[in-house]
């Protein structure tokens, strides 16, 4: 962030937001980070709207499933029906982020995760989700976007399924926004796409405000369209240091810094300023795209490179389009994943796709080098997030290195190709613990999901 930024930040490192009495200014400012969130994903009225500062989309995502958890609650019991035999359930897709099934197994959900596939671009496909939504369904978490391959979910599709569903069944099952990335990418790269409060269904969305929000990490945000789908039996009144506050949030204390930094932000870059770094991300990871397809050893998974409607097809052989207009090509976040060729792979079978990360990690590079969700767990890919930072230089750098690298590999006879007699993939010994101190074993049996509990 700027440097009036970081003087913000310093000045206020002291101030905790819940104490609105000592500190009124804190709790306007956030007040006004919510209106000002409520009217960019166009909330039918940013009055009616109600939101929260988070710690990050993490606790943003708790509260989102609580309040759609609660209503279904409220609806069971209103109908005479029991709420525990059989228990709700919450819809996602395989490739959802940890924190989304954490919400299920901390708030007791039942989990149900939708396989993902390279047809259904590594998200959840709305049409197989629909196998899995009943009237127990408290709701359907839609990622914009993938943390994987940035690839965002049809939110409108999904919403269409549901209403169609209601309407065959009676059954209102709401829809929650994970859009941890996307919420600060979204509206301004790509203002026509409808994913957000435009579309009724959407009851609920998230966002980190430490991501593509540019803040300073400890700051994320959760908005409900309208206070109705906010369960007053989940606002708390303080009667606290004098004054009357209201609380629907997880923690009590909060800093207020990052907060403070986020108003910093929306003012200070307002939409134009959001755009303009948006746009420069994607065309990035756009140049960052081609290059790794033209090098013929790579194959790139994420599609924000191809025009719309050509998903799949490599960039080199779809039509080349005015290269400004970012609406000419797929939506999504500025992220690129991509892997081997499988040439690449049939001609090297023995050159491991992670040593990439490897490599690139002691050039000063991270990028990880992933396993894909389960069915797609053979996969493996690398990913890059391009954020304001990774200006079109260090992309040129970047693309260097991995073409350098790869070619290193290639000879049999490099430094480099000889990672495969070191025993670099072992994990590391604790004396039978890991950095947390837990025994060996101690903790629940991966879930043979995505995101596997340690
Ligand atoms: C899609 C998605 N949801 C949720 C999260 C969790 O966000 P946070 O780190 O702000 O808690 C992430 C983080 O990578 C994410 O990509």
């Amino acid at each position: 962030m700027p440097e009036a930024a970081d003087k913000l930040m310093r000045e206020n490192m002291s101030k905790n937001l819940i104490d609105q009495d000592e500190y009124p200014m804190t709790q306007i400012l956030h007040e006004r980070c919510v209106s000002i969130l409520a009217d960019l994903w166009h909330a039918p009225s940013s009055h009616g709207a109600i939101g929260t500062a988070t710690t990050g989309s993490s606790e943003a995502i708790q509260l989102g499933g609580l309040a759609m958890k609660r209503i279904w609650q409220e609806k069971r019991k209103a109908a005479g029906k029991s709420i525990h035999e059989p228990g709700p359930n919450v819809v996602m897709g395989s490739n959802a982020q940890v924190a989304l099934e954490k919400f299920a197994r901390y708030f007791e959900v039942e989990c149900r995760l939708v396989p993902v596939t390279a047809e259904s671009k590594y998200r959840m496909d709305p049409k197989r989700a629909m196998e899995y939504v009943d009237e127990n369904t408290i709701g359907v978490y839609v990622i914009l976007g993938s943390t994987y391959t940035g690839h965002y979910e049809p939110v409108k599709e999904m919403a269409d399924l549901l209403d169609e569903y209601e309407k065959q069944t009676g059954h209102n099952v709401p829809i929650h926004v994970d859009g941890a990335s996307g919420g600060f990418i979204a509206p301004f790269a790509t203002p026509k796409l409808e994913w957000d409060f435009k579309i009724p269904r959407v009851v609920s969305i998230n966002t980190s405000g430490h991501k593509f929000g540019l803040s300073y990490v400890g700051v994320g945000w959760v908005i409900w369209r309208d206070k109705v789908h906010l369960p007053k039996d989940l606002i708390f009144e303080l009667h606290y240091l004098g004054s009357i506050e209201y609380s629907f949030s997880l923690n009590f204390s909060r800093p207020a810094a990052p907060i403070i930094a986020q108003y910093f932000n929306l003012v200070h870059l307002g939409f134009d300023g959001y755009r303009r770094v948006a746009l420069d991300d994607l065309k990035n990871a756009r140049i960052l795209s081609r290059a790794l397809e033209k090098s013929e050893y790579y194959t790139v998974l994420s599609d924000i490179h191809r025009p719309v409607g050509t998903t799949g097809i490599s960039s080199a052989v779809s039509k080349v389009i005015d290269e400004e207009d970012v609406e000419n090509y797929e939506p999504g976040l500025p992220v690129v994943s991509f892997r081997f060729t499988d040439e690449f792979k049939e001609k090297y079978p023995d050159i491991q796709q992670k040593w990439i990360q490897i490599l690139l990690r002691s050039r000063g590079w991270i990028v990880p080098n992933y396993e894909l969700p389960p069915e797609l767990d053979t996969v493996e890919i690398l990913r890059v997030v391009v954020r304001e930072s990774m200006s079109a230089v260090l992309i040129e750098r970047l693309v260097a290195d991995i073409v350098e690298i790869t070619e290193d590999l290639m000879k049999q006879d490099s430094p480099a190709h000889a990672l495969n007699t070191l025993s670099l993939h072992k994990p590391q010994q604790h004396h039978g613990k890991d950095h947390i101190g837990l025994e060996k074993g101690s903790a629940s049996k991966p879930s043979g999901t995505y995101a596997k509990p340690c």
